[in-house]
């Protein structure tokens, strides 16, 4: 009993060889065994069929895997490289190149959109510093021109120590005049540099509001202005109080120097059911062209009424600045009449009165 191989030699093979048969043998009892098996070839095709299978279903597997694995990390690596070959035109010099976005919105996409955002805020950075650059050279060049001239003409023709000392005085309220600028200057550069939010506190927007309106009120009433407040109280948001407090500033005493006497300015600070603060400065005064709203913003732009007065045109950009480093809208308009401009906090309505 057991497993037997038994050779055939009735039977031969292909090779003529005696066909070999695998047999189990089982023993029945009352001397009797039962042998059941088969041909030893046709249990080797079926061996041989499995196997075959089984190499085939394994190659075919490692082939697919391999096959897409290579072209997966093939258009992996070729995304990573046109991230790279951006990278190595923005070195070059060709700024304007942004990192291709697929729209797939996958990791690697969301990778693009980010560094194509950051690249934005350093091409804005780079935009405003050029600009800033050749405001500077052109509006810095008149009142340097003018002291130099000074001085050139205090050394040709003064004679006497009065005229050299009226010289010096008027040079030096030249070149204060500049370092006022200078400073100014620094300071929008300074607020359109920093990062949002950094530094934010909860400022209480009402009392900002009311202690400008107390600081000006003087001043106001000296020149025979009218200087009313309308705040609503606890009105606060998340900002950078100084800077807040130097903007409302901006926006009063613009409304005082740019207005004649007898004007009325008011200052109104409300807020909406959402809770949100909507800061105007208006006047009565004769306001702007309305060609000129746009332009009142950009850095050294004064209107052609204000030429006469003392200013350096940069009150407003510090406004806008601080605007958007708060996230905020700054919007000019006619009055009727006069000029009117609103800060609106995010999330504000469109309408603020
Ligand atoms: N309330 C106003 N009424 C009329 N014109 C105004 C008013 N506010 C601003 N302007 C115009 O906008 C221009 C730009 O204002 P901005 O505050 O930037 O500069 P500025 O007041 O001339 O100088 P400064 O740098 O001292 O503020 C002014 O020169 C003026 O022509
Ligand atoms: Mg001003």
């Amino acid at each position: 009993p057991g497993w037997i191989t038994l050779k055939v030699p009735e039977a031969t093979e292909d090779d003529g060889q005696p066909e070999r048969v695998r047999a189990e043998v089982i023993e029945l009892g009352g001397g009797l065994l039962l042998a059941v098996g088969d041909d030893l070839r046709r249990i080797g095709e079926v061996e041989e069929a499995v196997t075959t299978a089984f190499l085939w279903t394994v190659g075919l597997a490692a082939l697919l895997g391999i096959g897409g694995g290579v072209v997966l990390s093939r258009a992996f690596l070729a995304r990573v490289d046109a991230i790279a070959s951006t990278a190595e035109a923005i070195i070059e010099g060709d700024l304007g190149r942004r990192v291709p976005v697929r729209g797939t919105g996958d990791d690697l996409d969301r990778l693009a959109g980010t560094l194509n955002r950051m690249l934005d805020r350093i091409g804005a950075l780079m935009d405003s510093l050029h600009q800033v650059s050749s405001d500077v050279a052109h509006d810095l060049r008149t009142p340097l021109s003018r002291l130099y001239q000074r001085l050139e003409d205090a050394r040709a023709h003064a004679r006497s120590v009065p005229e050299y000392e009226a010289a010096v005085d008027a040079a030096v309220r030249e070149a204060e005049g500049l370092l006022d600028t200078f400073a100014a200057l620094l300071r929008i550069a300074q607020v359109e540099g920093a990062s949002p939010r950094a530094g934010f506190k909860e400022v209480d927007l009402s009392a900002v509001a009311e202690a400008v309106a107390d600081a000006y009120r003087p001043d106001a009433e000296e020149a025979g202005h009218r200087l009313s407040a309308e705040v609503a109280p606890g009105v606060a948001i998340d900002g950078d109080q100084e800077l807040l407090t130097q903007a409302v500033a901006n926006l009063v005493e613009n409304a005082l120097r740019h207005t004649p006497s007898g004007s009325h300015i008011g200052i109104h600070l409300v807020r909406d059911s959402a809770g949100r603060a909507c800061l105007t400065v208006d006047d009565d005064g004769p306001g702007v062209d309305s060609d000129d709203l746009p332009r009142l913003v950009h850095r050294f732009y004064r209107g052609e009424r204000s030429r006469t007065t003392p200013g350096n045109g940069l009150g407003l950009s510090l406004v806008a600045a601080v605007a958007e480093l708060h996230g905020a809208a700054l919007h000019l308009e006619i009055g009727a009449p006069g000029l009117r401009a609103t800060l609106r906090f995010p999330g504000a309505g469109a309408r603020c009165r």
